[in-house]
């Protein structure tokens, strides 16, 4: 089965399985992942994500990631916890990135 890595903003890495459509923020929750976030509508940017593998699996950027996010931030592969979702299976890494 394909998995997600996720690491957290202190660096504690997690392996957990690939669900398609399902939110990393969702994800983080189930699996017990500490991972920011208080809205999960893309305002409050607590779950600030790098993707630093797989973006080709995951959905396009959100409208509500480009009001949020600046244009550098997006070039960097930065990007909300609660709007990326998994649309294919391939290995994909992540990384809780949260302003200071
Ligand atoms: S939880 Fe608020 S922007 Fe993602």
């Amino acid at each position: 089965m394909d998995q997600i890595t996720l690491i957290t903003k202190i660096g504690e890495s997690y392996h957990i399985p690939v669900e398609q459509h399902t939110s990393i923020v969702e994800l983080a929750k189930k699996n017990k992942i500490p991972w920011g976030y208080a809205c999960q509508r893309g305002i409050c940017a607590q779950c600030r994500t790098r993707v630093t593998e797989g973006r080709e699996f995951l959905n396009d950027i959100t409208p509500e990631e480009k009001l949020r996010l600046k244009k550098a931030e997006r070039r960097e592969h930065i990007r909300l916890g609660c709007q990326i979702k998994l649309i294919g299976e391939g290995s994909v890494q992540l990384v809780h990135t949260p302003y200071m």
